[in-house]
């Protein structure tokens, strides 16, 4: 294969002149430029994009942090992310860190060594100096969906709170009459924020009690552990506001079992408005988050930062929507 030292003899310049040629960057006069590029053509010389990397600082490559590449949540995002990280010339690198920290530091460590151009962290595990290092590097990156304590970067989000309280006044409307809230960790803002806005709507009635909010993981088990839980504690319960969709899944699987019929007996929303809520029998009720939008946006405010033309940090906070499905269908509610 030929290298950057056989087209500059080619050519009959140096290779610091080929270099200039190919990053566009110093001065070359037109006639040596198509010396150069006729050496390029004629040797089919491929330049090693690492070298470029090194020379321009830019390799045309960005990666996306995950933090639970089995969640379907977020493959929908990253789906988003390469669609528009493609449409600028930008190959993504996917990582999946497993909602570890360490495995996320040494995901940054390796990026960074390969010259990635920039990073979207859809994992939470950012710590307020792992934000101050990417920031010194000089690394731009954007934060997507559940946001660090330290909030000083860029974040694209959905209204969870407001998801939580459409969610519980859904189930108001259909006509529970005793809800509960299955939560995600709280440890994640997302799951935070529903909390509050389920807490913040069923605080007034006198059937409220703190034990109705049951904790989830936001897996398929979690609900359905959680499910089992709730039954230990209540058997008054009509509706359930639960903070994710898989574990929603999961919760319609031990209602089923326990010969519990949807909705008429319970009454069930989810949260995030992945395909699988829809392809389940009953279809869950959901709130749908704008997955794909955010993805897309958080692309795009990173490759403004990649080429400077975004400046300063911002929070874009995007609508939810409420998706009424059978799972919460009552009576003549269509
Ligand atoms: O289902 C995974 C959950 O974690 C989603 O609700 C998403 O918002 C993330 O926080």
């Amino acid at each position: 294969m030929a290298t950057i030292r056989d087209v500059a003899k080619l050519a009959g310049v140096s290779v610091s002149t080929v270099s200039r040629v190919l990053n566009q960057n110093g001065y070359v006069n037109k006639e040596t430029e198509q010396k150069v590029v006729a050496a390029i053509s004629k040797l089919n010389y491929e330049p090693n994009a690492m070298a470029r990397g090194l020379a321009s600082k830019k390799t045309g490559t960005i990666a996306i942090i995950l933090p639970d590449i089995s969640n379907p949540f977020f493959p929908e995002l990253a789906r988003a992310v390469e669609d528009v990280a493609r449409t600028y010339g930008y190959t993504v690198f996917l990582c999946n860190s497993d909602d570890h920290s360490d495995k996320e530091k040494s995901y940054i460590d390796v990026l960074h060594k390969k010259y990635i151009d920039g990073i979207i962290f859809a994992s939470n595990t950012l710590t307020g100096s792992e934000i101050e290092r990417m920031q010194k590097q000089n690394t731009p990156f954007v934060v997507l969906d559940r946001t660090p304590d330290q909030q000083s970067c860029s974040i694209v989000r959905s209204k969870n709170y407001l998801g939580g309280r459409l969610a519980v006044e859904h189930l108001l409307e259909v006509g529970c009459k005793k809800i509960a809230h299955i939560y995600g960790p709280q440890y994640f803002s997302t799951a935070r924020e529903r909390l509050m806005g389920y807490e913040d709507c069923v605080r007034g009635y006198d059937w409220f009690s703190p034990s109705l909010m049951i904790p989830g993981d936001f897996s398929m088990n979690g609900g359905k552990k959680a499910v089992e839980i709730l039954f230990q504690r209540f058997s008054d319960v009509d509706g359930i506001f639960i903070g994710n969709d898989l574990m929603a899944v999961g919760a319609l699987k031990v209602l089923n079992q326990k010969g519990i019929k949807v909705p008429d007996e319970m009454a069930i929303c989810g949260f995030d408005g992945i395909s699988l809520s829809e392809m389940i029998e009953p279809e869950i009720t959901t709130i749908a988050q704008p997955i794909y939008e955010m993805g897309a946006l958080a692309t795009r405010i990173l490759i403004k930062k990649i080429q400077g033309l975004e400046q300063q940090n911002q929070c874009y906070e995007l609508d939810v929507k409420l998706v009424p499905r059978e799972s919460t269908r009552r009576g003549t509610n269509p």
